[in-house]
């Protein structure tokens, strides 16, 4: 397939109907992306290599994104958006395999092509990861310096920036990029797939099982899954209207808390006592981040509701509501 040709400022129908495919849709936040937007009236259809373990609810084209190609992908017809969320997700797993972190950029690639040929605007899930371990007090945009890449995972984030920023140099492609930071609460208790610290947390704390903290001095900035939603809605419909677009925007809470600090609040919402051993952060975890999210504010008029100590409390309510616990 060959891609439409090149009218820079005509090509792209920008328009309020939103008709979305989602990459990633089986997983945490595109999962909770793809029913938010149904459920104010969006079509979606999603892309993922699993089934949806959480619900039937999401239309799905199963296909692995690293050897699919865009032909395999969902007809182009009337779709106005991609946003790229499918990823190897967990830091750890990438140090200790180093290709899942090949297989992000490579996917991310299929996705490119295929909005390149389509001429799609899209958006793209990057990480606090591509700032590093730079103990920054409080983490702007701008200051990502790309030779800090701390994991394989951060060095896939940093490609997968570079190949969207390329692709908008050459193709003129409508982007924005959304740099995540430990997104919790609904849809992520699949701990057999993905150890995540809070719902790993949450169980453990409620079994009176022991639990390992790597990194007592860890700072991290921690945000509810809605406000997570909630800025990429708003960002969604700035880009699909064309009132915002080629933005890379920190999308997160905007507050630091500890490890020890998640640790006391899943135990005081649970009414139990932790058993906690501290043990260093492991090699590729960052230490210290809390997102500048002016921009976010100035540009979508993001605004972040959910502090973590409110936050914790709903993600153990919805993980009880869920399973026994
Ligand atoms: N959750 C967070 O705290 C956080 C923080 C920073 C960045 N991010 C990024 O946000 C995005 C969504 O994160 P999430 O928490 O929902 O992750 P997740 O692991 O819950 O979901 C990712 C989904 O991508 C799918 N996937 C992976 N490789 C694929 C492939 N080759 N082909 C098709 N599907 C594939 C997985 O099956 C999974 O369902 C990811 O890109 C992640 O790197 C998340």
């Amino acid at each position: 397939m060959s891609p439409k040709p090149l009218d820079v400022h005509g090509s792209f129908d920008f328009t309020t109907d939103m008709n979305v495919l989602i990459t990633g849709s089986s997983g945490q936040i595109g999962t909770n992306l793809a029913l938010a937007m149904m459920a104010r009236g969006d079509r979606v259809i999603g892309v993922d290599c699993r089934r949806n373990s959480w619900t039937d609810k999401i239309e799905t084209v199963q296909a692995d994104l690293v050897t699919c190609g865009v032909d395999r992908l969902p007809k182009p017809d009337g779709l106005n958006l991609v946003v790229h969320f499918a990823a190897n997700a967990k830091v750890f797993d990438l140090v200790t395999d180093p290709q899942r972190a090949m297989d992000n950029i490579s996917s991310l690639f299929t996705v490119l092509n295929y909005c390149r040929i389509h001429r799609l605007p899209i958006i793209f899930a990057s990480s606090r990861e591509v700032y590093g371990d730079i103990h920054r007090h409080i983490t702007h945009e701008t200051s990502a310096d790309f030779v800090v890449a701390e994991s394989p995972y951060s060095a896939s984030k940093i490609a997968g920036e570079a190949l969207i920023y390329s692709f908008a140099q050459c193709y003129e492609l409508p982007f924005l990029v959304f740099r995540f930071s430990n997104v919790y609460g609904r849809y992520d208790c699949d701990i057999e797939r993905m150890e995540r610290v809070i719902p790993l947390f949450i169980d453990r704390i409620a079994r009176d099982q022991p639990i390992v903290v790597f990194g007592r001095e860890k700072v991290l900035d921690f945000t509810y899954v809605d406000d997570a939603v909630a800025g990429v809605l708003l960002g969604a419909d700035a880009l699909v209207s064309g009132r915002v677009m080629r933005e890379t925007i920190n999308l997160a809470c905007g507050q630091g808390n500890s490890l020890v600090d998640v640790v006391n609040i899943i135990a005081l919402a649970l009414g139990k006592k932790p058993q906690v051993r501290y043990e260093p952060s492991r090699v590729g975890e960052v230490t210290r981040y809390v997102a500048d999210i002016t921009k976010a504010r100035t540009l979508l008029s993001y605004e972040p509701r959910t502090p973590l100590s409110e936050g914790l409390v709903k993600a153990v309510e919805w993980t009880k509501s869920f399973r026994k616990l």
